[in-house]
């Protein structure tokens, strides 16, 4: 019998592993846990916009915690602070569950021990295993950038940068609370703020994996964000940005060694595509300093004629999820780690 696995939230990237999950002969959809009281008793087919699956959504988490299972892929939103999901993953974890999240967790090292180790402590009480994973983070650094240092001799410096559009993005708690749009640009906090803070967390774990893999200790993370003004009202799919009001904000954060930035990395969100400094750049991009220099991008593309509205951003996120459920499930009971072949690694000095 295949795995049995449960989908805990279904927004743009729940419903799409859901849809993976119901298209997996391998896997059987064996509970889903929603927050929205309108999805609350809905056959997990009819949210998923495919045939009944007889297994109706629900927003208890006794339930759910009831249900035997191999997997659960947990999607819910990221709040403020970084840690609100972390009672609901550790009783997943100690309930004898597998849990992939798509939101944080990607390496709870990166906060030091006693973070890490509560995790570590659920997954051998319930004999599990727990991986963060996504894009980004999850797997531009951790696995496509650190990947492609192996090809170098000599490893200077990274600057890796993303670029999204996120002016279909339809959910406003999503857009104004927890991306930061909308908000009067003099209201925004980037040093000590709670959002700042959420990214900085999220986004250092993908960092000081990257860290640890090269092989260098960082002196420490700085971040260096900005939020750009709305040049004109903007009417985006979650509601109306008003011109001056945040229509980006570029997340940035250089891991320091040395005194030196060994590794960049730049995260921005548009509500406003046509904005000129924008224009041309593609989805991410890596340059790589060393011998030799390396230059990569990667753009990706929406399906075309899809009666899906799933998005090329939401399968990208997606399928790491997806392709990692038999080495999560199979891995011992821990915080699971993703290990690239060979990368570059900095040697002390003899
Ligand atoms: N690493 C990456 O590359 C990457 C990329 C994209 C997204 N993500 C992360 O993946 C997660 C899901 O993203 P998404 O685009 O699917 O988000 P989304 O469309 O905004 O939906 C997330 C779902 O979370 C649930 N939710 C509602 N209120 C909530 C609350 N107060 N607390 C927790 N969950 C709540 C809802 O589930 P129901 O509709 O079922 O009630 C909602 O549909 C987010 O945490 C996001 O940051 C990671």
């Amino acid at each position: 019998m295949g795995y049995r696995v449960i989908v805990w939230a279904t927004g743009a990237i729940g419903k799409t592993c859901l849809r993976a999950v119901l298209a997996r002969p391998d896997l059987e959809l064996a509970g889903l846990f929603v927050y929205s009281e309108r999805k609350d008793g809905v056959d997990a087919g009819t949210i998923a916009r495919s045939a009944p699956t007889g297994v109706l959504a629900t927003r208890s988490r006794a339930q759910i915690l009831a249900i035997e299972a191999d997997l659960v892929i947990h999607t819910a939103r990221l709040q403020v602070p970084y840690e609100t999901h972390d009672d609901d993953i550790i009783a997943l974890l100690r309930s004898g569950k597998n849990v992939i999240t798509t939101a944080g967790n990607h390496y709870p090292q990166a906060h030091g021990a006693e973070r890490a180790r509560r995790f570590d402590q659920a997954c051998r009480e319930g004999n599990t295993t727990l991986y963060g994973v996504g894009m980004n983070p999850g797997f531009l650094l951790e696995r496509m950038v650190l990947g492609l240092t192996g090809l170098c001799v000599e490893l200077e410096s990274v600057e890796v940068e993303e670029l999204l559009d996120a002016s279909t993005m339809p959910d406003p708690d999503f857009v104004f609370n927890v991306m930061g749009m909308g908000a009067r640009t003099s209201d925004v906090d980037l040093s000590t703020g709670a959002l700042a803070h959420l990214y900085d967390q999220l986004y250092s774990e993908a960092i000081q994996f990257f860290g640890d893999r090269t092989g260098v200790t960082f002196d420490s993370i700085e971040s260096d964000h900005r939020v750009l003004p709305a040049e004109r009202d903007l009417h985006v799919s979650a509601g109306t940005i008003t011109m001056g009001s945040v229509a980006a904000t570029e997340w940035r954060w250089h891991g320091i060694v040395d005194g030196a930035r060994f590794v960049t990395l730049s995260v921005i969100w548009t509500m406003d595509p046509t904005m000129t400094i924008y224009q041309g750049r593609d989805h991410w991009s890596v340059e790589i300093h060393g011998k030799p220099d390396l230059h990569l991008t990667l753009n990706m593309s929406d399906p075309k004629d899809s009666p899906l509205k799933t998005r090329a951003g939401q399968y990208i996120t997606a399928g790491p999820v997806m392709n990692a459920i038999d080495d999560v499930i199979a891995a011992p009971a821990g915080i699971f780690s993703p290990e690239v072949f060979a990368p570059y690694r900095r040697r002390q000095d003899a």
